[in-house]
């Protein structure tokens, strides 16, 4: 078995304890197969980029390099997190066009390749993850590496037209075509990429998963949907009845419902909406006013990025009007918390839920669905309440999915939610759950790494 190097922006090195859903599950992912992962340190510096770090947890050896300021602000808070991050989740309306973050975010890559060439041997493995890092593979070949090389896309692929609207989209995505397999979340996520290459990318598509680059090489496209370690999570649930923060949550609840809510603070995961969809359904369900307490937890995420800050604000304000207008002296209806949680609490949080709340504008999957689902107790399991556009809606047909604009239907959700006969929720849990245990985590990385090898 050749030596797997993972490469990706976010590092999950070890005591760090971050929301995201990369580092979560490439850490899962690693520590079955062992092997190098090299990335971002996650610290920035005085001193000019590029200082490496070198430390070992089990079978894995982290490499992690430095960034000083000014890359950091053009390749991470700059093009990565202000140009392709909404262009992927298909909001072109949000998207920075600033050619001097572009070029930075070329540099970094650069940078990246040049630490990272000396570390590879040819019978190496590389997988290279997300959106940071898009040009690596291409940086890489022009410093002579020839092993395989592979990229995940974590986020959405979008529609070809919007990625064409984006200046020299073609630089960009053409680097695309150095990796030996390009990997999305889903079927669609290929679809589009196929569109993309047609109609725009100077390439063909020439079928059964397989591409053409201008040059007349060739290259492999498909669709990996991302899991859970599910038997950790089911297991961490089961044992988090006692840890100490969920017994409070669960004394301060009785002898209420909880709605939960997980997300990173980012405008993709849809919380204005759905802060306004629970609003909805208090107004639209009176008598179920009271049962149910909703707890949104949103750790905050790129807080330097302005999108976010004003987000956090609109949240607060949204938060307070709704609290404002429909609280009681005993009840608080919406409790929003902007802490980060390990995931052995949150699975007992979740395990405690009624129902997830689960309902980003648009997602590549988003793990919590799956997190939620795991960490219920089979016996008396809630409900998941799911965006049509997470990438998770795509397997996850038995949860209750839904517009994430369409408040009426949110709110209608959990009110069905809420008052489901326990028959069904164990019927549509039992389904979910047989999925997730099927495609696990350690099944998604060995289909994708088959894969890799055999192009
Ligand atoms: N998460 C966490 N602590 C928190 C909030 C989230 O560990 O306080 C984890 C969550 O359990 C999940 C990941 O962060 O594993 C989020 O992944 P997801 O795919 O849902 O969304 P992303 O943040 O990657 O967009
Ligand atoms: C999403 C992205 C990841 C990223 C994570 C957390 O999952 O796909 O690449 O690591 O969000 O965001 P952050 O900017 O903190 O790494």
């Amino acid at each position: 078995m050749s030596r797997l190097v993972v490469v990706s922006n976010r590092v999950a090195v070890p005591g760090e304890s971050r929301a995201g859903g990369l580092a979560v599950g490439l850490l899962a992912a690693l520590k079955e197969r062992g092997g190098l992962w090299f990335g971002w340190s996650g610290k920035v510096t005085r001193e000019p980029s590029g200082s490496l770090y070198e430390q070992t947890d089990g079978d894995i050896r982290f490499v992690t390099m430095d960034l000083d300021r000014k890359d950091h602000d053009d390749y991470y808070n700059g093009f990565a997190n202000r140009t392709l991050w909404p262009l992927l989740h298909f909001r072109l309306d949000l998207v920075d066009y600033d050619r001097g973050k572009r070029e930075g975010y070329r540099r970094v890559n650069a940078l990246f390749a040049e630490k990272l060439a000396p570390l590879l041997r040819d019978s190496d493995t590389v997988w290279i993850h997300d959106y940071h890092l898009i040009p690596l593979a291409s940086m890489l070949r022009e410093r002579g590496i020839g092993c395989k090389i592979g990229f995940f896309l974590h986020v959405p692929m979008p529609s070809a037209d919007l990625v064409q609207a984006l200046p020299e989209h073609l630089r960009l995505m053409s680097s695309l075509y150095a990796y030996d397999l390009v990997g999305f979340q889903t079927q669609r996520d290929v679809e589009r990429f196929q569109a993309y290459v047609r109609l725009f990318g100077e390439g063909k598509v020439i079928g059964d998963g397989e591409l053409q680059a201008p040059d007349g090489h060739r290259f492999r496209a498909g669709a990996f949907p991302i899991g859970i370690d599910t038997g950790l999570i089911a297991q961490q649930a089961r044992e988090a009845v006692n840890k100490p923060a969920v017994r409070d949550l669960r004394k301060s609840l009785e002898p209420r419902q909880l709605a939960i809510g997980v997300d990173r603070l980012d405008y993709s995961k849809g919380l204005p909406e759905r802060f306004h969809g629970f609003e909805r359904y208090l107004q639209r369900h009176p008598k179920q006013k009271g049962l149910l307490t909703y707890l949104q937890i949103a750790p905050v995420s790129r807080g330097e990025v302005s999108e976010y800050k004003l987000l956090r604000n609109e949240l607060e304000q949204i938060a307070g009007h709704i609290n404002g207008n429909h609280a009681q002296p005993d009840w608080t209806p919406l409790r929003y918390v902007n802490k980060n949680f390990a995931h052995a609490t949150l699975t007992g949080f979740y395990r405690m839920a009624r129902l997830g709340l689960v309902t980003p504008l648009r997602d590549g999957m988003n793990l919590v669905a799956k997190e939620f689902v795991a960490a219920q107790d089979g016996s008396d399991p809630g409900v998941l309440v799911l965006s049509i556009l997470a990438g998770a809606a795509d397997e996850m047909k038995e949860a209750l999915i839904v517009n994430p604009h369409d408040l009426d239907g949110v709110a209608d959700a959990i009110a069905t939610a809420s008052g489901m006969p326990l028959s069904e929720r164990v019927e549509r849990w039992r389904a979910l759950m047989d999925q997730l245990q099927e495609n696990d985590i350690g099944a998604w990385r060995r289909r994708y790494l088959q894969a890799l090898e055999a192009a």
